[in-house]
């Protein structure tokens, strides 16, 4: 069993845990994810690794409330344990040594991208970040963001905070300001990575993002969590989930990535969500 030291709700449907996990936060690196199991028997699913904490055994997970499982996790409370926690999995992601980077976190995705811009900066590397959601509200990590950034920048549908639009406008802005980046890392919906891979694309700025298919077993055996890496079959379980933007091809993941909408509709009507 793996006890939740602390629970935090972030936004309405967002919420965080730091569980007690030894064997993970011991060599686990940004990037990689965990493999979580409520109950015993139940659904595992794949999760994050938002932070970790080598000397308090402990890493973070954020996740959103979507499904059946996820829910049951929203019900455990600080004290209480889970199941299981399986991990790290997948390859840490590839942090090079530059100057400059920007990161651009959409929704939940500004959760993965946080231990990168984190680590990125204790490095020494400059970060900017920009922080995308559809209102302030469902904005998440703005103060941990701003403890290791140098510049924050926001974007939010209904103009609540920042830009009114989407982070690609604020990216543009910044370019078109004459700012300069080494790289980008964008974690965020598909919609929004392939929107910000195909303006970094004409630039030519090297762009990593972060793939979230279905997972199921995630140790490279099911197939589900498939995607094309530069006309290469990968599995984003174990040889991402990180990849170089400039190849994933985004139509199919996003095709795959609907495969179980009716299910997966009726499901949430079902448990009320
Ligand atoms: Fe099964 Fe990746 S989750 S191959």
């Amino acid at each position: 069993m793996y006890k939740i030291l602390k629970k935090e709700i972030l936004s309405q449907d967002i919420e965080k845990m730091v569980i007690e996990a030894p064997y993970v936060a011991r060599k686990c690196e940004p990037g990689q994810f965990v493999i979580v199991m409520v109950e015993e028997g139940g659904e595992r699913i794949p999760l994050t690794i938002a932070d970790y904490d080598r000397s308090e055994n402990s890493v973070t997970i954020i996740y959103q409330i979507v499904g059946y499982t996820t829910k049951l996790l929203s019900q455990k409370q600080e004290g209480e344990s889970i199941s299981g926690i399986a991990g790290p999995m997948g390859q840490p992601a590839h942090m090079k040594n530059v100057k400059r980077v920007l990161g651009i976190g959409g929704g939940v995705g500004a959760a993965p991208l946080y231990p990168q811009i984190k680590k990125l900066a204790e490095s020494g590397t400059q970060c900017d970040v920009i922080i995308g959601s559809r209102t302030e509200e469902l904005m998440i990590l703005q103060d941990e963001f701003g403890e290791v950034a140098q510049n924050m920048y926001f974007a939010t549908n209904d103009g609540s905070k920042g830009k009114k639009g989407f982070v690609t406008d604020v990216l543009k802005d910044l370019i078109a300001k004459g700012e300069k980046y080494d790289e980008i890392i964008a974690i965020g919906p598909l919609v929004m990575m392939k929107s910000v891979v195909e303006y970094t694309k004409e630039l030519n700025i090297p762009t990593s993002v972060s793939l979230n298919p279905i997972m199921i077993d995630g140790t490279g055996m099911c197939g589900g969590c498939r995607v094309t890496i530069g006309k290469e079959t990968k599995f984003a379980c174990v040889d991402g989930p990180d990849f170089d933007g400039f190849l994933v091809d985004f139509e199919e993941l996003m095709r795959r990535q609907t495969m179980y909408h009716v299910e997966e509709t009726e499901h949430r009507c079902r448990i009320g969500l």
